[in-house]
């Protein structure tokens, strides 16, 4: 059953989850220690965490229950939200053990399965939660032993899956596994993961427009210059992240998921209701008005990539990317890219959505732009030449959660100056709290079966339609677009302004 995301519970009171075991593959990676049982644990410590709850990491290296739940307990004392509390993890940490075995071992899925009955027999949960963040070349495998050995079944309870990204690095790849997906699990109970929807401010975009009759009147290309998304980060390829990344690029890793994601909440109409299909369907449909650019002029003239130079970030001497570890010296992958996305429908027509994201640029954040179209240029826009000072409506992702909204006024004095201020909300501020992590919102609403947070499969599949004709442009065509550069530690290349330039409009300082 689909369960609303707003309801009355969840605004006031806890979130009931049913207990269940869940079993991560890929149990000795980084997700898993940096975020997954993190995230686990603050439920727990918030109390949120369903009574009877276990774990089970399931992966390929020998090692004890002890040895696994110590390594997850250091890293959990680096990046919990909440702090560390011995006695609170051990608490916790007494559901954790280790499964060792190969992804393609069927004898490893057997004693797996007797194990999850002897838990069930026990008196334990006989729900089963698979979540897969294995490396992405074993998620096929998985799901088919999963088959195979019946676990994909749970006689007396629910079984589902939860499937990591990147979901397929094309379309035929992505419609392959999503084939996979659906000969093993329903489609219901297929959880396909991005995180950016797990973000508090990004579930409130709905929220903000839906909830409030003053934006909504406006929300459209009548009221509406054009927006942006930008997401920057001053990481580069750290931790051996080169290898992953050099075979993905910018627009793979971050486009084709988590900002069109951002893109279709900004631009959906509203749903019939807040079930999970209801807001799947509207927003596949802003996906599938995505305009296409189907040939390399096109994709020239749209989209810009690029790769960094060496540089300074955070006060930081770094190499430029194609000298960074396990990237191919002469690699033609981007670590950044901007792009002009144009929404072919009667709400966005001539509206650009303007979108961004680069590795190593000045700082960590992500956010959304509205600018609304300008006053007439009379009365006290005579004299204001400076667009800058425009309306504008920003929805901070991450960090410092919250909104503003630009407008004009009039500076104190005599004269009739004016003067760009901002009405400004933050979480922190308003709520007396910060956000929970991503991953505890999209963890317990997998376990409550609540699929609202999660991409469907033909979402998945409309996203790599568009990403695929700019790949291809890159990568097979006879005369590709160029790769920019920018120095580490700047906002990205001059041909990214300039993309902004021609139409006479600048990306919003951040
Ligand atoms: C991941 C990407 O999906 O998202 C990374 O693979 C990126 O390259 C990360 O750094 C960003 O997530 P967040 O939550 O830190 O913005």
């Amino acid at each position: 059953m689909e369960s609303n995301p707003f309801r009355e519970e969840d605004i006031g009171a806890r979130r009931v989850a049913e207990p269940c075991t869940l079993v991560i593959f890929g149990a000795t990676g980084d997700l898993t220690h940096r975020k997954l049982i993190p995230a686990l644990y603050n439920l727990a410590v918030d109390g949120d965490l369903p009574a009877g709850m276990k774990v089970i990491g399931f992966a390929r290296r020998e090692k004890s229950d002890e040895v696994f739940r110590d390594g997850l307990k250091e890293i959990n004392k680096q990046v919990s939200r909440q702090g560390h509390n011995d006695a609170l993890w051990d608490q916790f940490a007494q559901n954790i053990s280790y499964h060792q075995s190969t992804f393609d071992d069927p004898e490893g899925y057997k004693s797996l399965k007797k194990r999850l009955d002897e838990i069930e027999a026990d008196g334990g949960s006989p729900n089963r939660l698979f979540y897969v963040a294995s490396a992405p070349e074993f998620f096929d495998n998985i799901l088919l032993q999963l088959k195979e050995s019946g676990l994909n079944q749970a006689e007396n309870g629910w079984a589902r899956a939860v499937v990591e990204k990147p979901f397929g690095t094309d379309l035929a790849t992505a419609t392959h596994l999503n084939e996979v997906v659906n000969e093993t699990f329903h489609e219901t109970d297929t959880y396909r993961i991005d995180h950016y929807l797990g973000k508090e401010t990004a579930q409130n975009i709905m929220v903000l427009r839906f909830a409030n009759a003053i934006f909504e009147l406006l929300w459209n290309n009548r009221f509406i210059d054009h927006v942006q998304v930008t997401c920057s980060e001053p990481l580069g390829m750290e931790g051996g992240r080169g290898g992953y990344y050099d075979k993905s690029g910018a627009l793979r890793d971050m486009v084709q998921n988590h900002l069109l994601q951002l893109v279709s909440l900004i631009a959906m109409e509203p749903p019939a209701d807040l079930s999970a299909d209801g807001i799947r369907d509207e927003k596949v449909k802003v996906l599938k008005s995505l305009r296409k650019y189907e040939t390399v002029e096109a994709v020239a003239e749209n989209v810009v990539r690029a790769q960094y130079t060496s540089g300074t970030v955070g006060g930081e001497d770094v190499v430029g990317y194609r000298r960074e570890d396990r990237v191919d010296p002469g690699s033609m992958t981007e670590s950044y890219v901007a792009l002009r996305l144009m929404i072919d429908n009667w709400r966005w027509a001539g509206v650009p959505f303007y979108v961004r994201m680069g590795k190593r640029l000045p700082k960590k954040s992500t956010e959304i732009s509205v600018h609304f179209k300008e006053a007439p240029e009379v009365l006290f826009n005579a004299v204001d030449a400076d667009g800058s000072l425009g309306n504008v409506l920003v929805m901070r992702i991450q960090p410092n959660e919250g909104i503003s909204l630009g407008i004009r006024s009039k500076q104190p004095g005599p004269a009739a100056q004016l003067q760009a201020v901002k009405m400004d909300f933050q979480y922190q501020t308003a709520f007396g709290k910060g956000s929970p992590e991503a991953y505890e919102r999209l963890l317990l609403d997998a376990i409550a079966g609540d699929a609202t947070l999660f991409a469907r499969k033909d979402e998945v599949e409309e996203a790599w339609k568009f990403v695929d004709y700019i790949e291809d442009a890159w990568h097979k065509a006879a005369h590709p677009p160029r790769m920019a550069e920018y120095q580490a530690g700047s906002w990205g290349p001059v041909e990214s302004d300039d993309l902004l330039d021609r139409d006479g409009r600048k990306w919003r300082r951040m």
